[in-house]
């Protein structure tokens, strides 16, 4: 069974964006001692476009090949004109309205998210499945979340986007990893207590 990792960039009051989504304040802690560490730990969850530009482009995956986004996040990637954002991963997205796929390398989940989830699980493979977000999907699909990291760091929004956007029964987790970092970021791996 692969697991499903919701690995998600949040603020200390627990948002993954501002009420937008938009994540871009975030980005000012990625810096030399966290880029190393995903670098080395995380090195799929770099978009493609990103990679390439940091020189890292041949990096092997370490823990996922498979990546499911809901279209809010993957339209991110398209305003920018970039249809395969994870082309080192098989590409999943969640939609409705997308009835074709903009690039071969994504498939689009149009119905039963769930189920598509769980046969992607139940696949062979020593790779796990990232799920990228955002609030949307990763809501509607906590029940099948097996592990959670939460790269927190220290900036309070106020008000934003919450981790899980639709309402859900109360789910606890493992705390299995801590790690720090000198600018504050806080990476915490939990797993699913079943
Ligand atoms: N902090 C972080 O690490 C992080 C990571 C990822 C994303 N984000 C932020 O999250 C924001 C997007 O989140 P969001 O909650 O607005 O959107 P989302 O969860 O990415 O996508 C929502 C969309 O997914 C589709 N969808 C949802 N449930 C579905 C189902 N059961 N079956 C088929 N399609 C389904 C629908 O697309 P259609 O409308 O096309 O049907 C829906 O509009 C972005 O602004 C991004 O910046 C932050």
């Amino acid at each position: 069974m692969r697991k499903l990792t919701y690995f998600i960039a949040c603020s200390l009051d627990g948002f993954i964006g501002d009420p937008s989504g938009d994540a871009t304040a975030m980005l000012r802690f990625v810096d030399e001692e966290y880029l190393a560490f995903l670098r080395s730990e995380y090195p799929e969850t770099l978009p493609t476009h990103g990679r390439r530009a940091l020189g890292l482009g041949d990096l092997e995956n370490k823990r996922f090949d498979t990546i499911i986004q809901g279209r809010g996040s993957y339209d991110l990637a398209l305003k920018e004109g970039v249809t395969s954002p994870y082309a080192h991963l098989r590409e999943y997205v969640a939609s409705r309205t997308l009835t074709e796929s903009p690039d071969a390398n994504v498939e689009i989940i149009g119905d039963d998210l769930v189920a598509k989830v769980r046969e992607l699980k139940a696949e062979d493979g020593q790779f796990g499945i990232y799920l990228c977000g955002g609030s949307q999907i990763a809501g509607e699909l906590l029940d099948e979340i097996d592990e959670l990291v939460i790269k927190t760091y220290p900036i309070v929004y106020g008000t934003g986007m919450p981790m899980f956007g639709s309402d859900s029964a109360v789910t606890e987790f493992t705390l299995d990893a801590v790690r720090t970092f000198g600018n504050g970021a806080v990476v915490r791996t939990y797993s699913r207590k079943r």
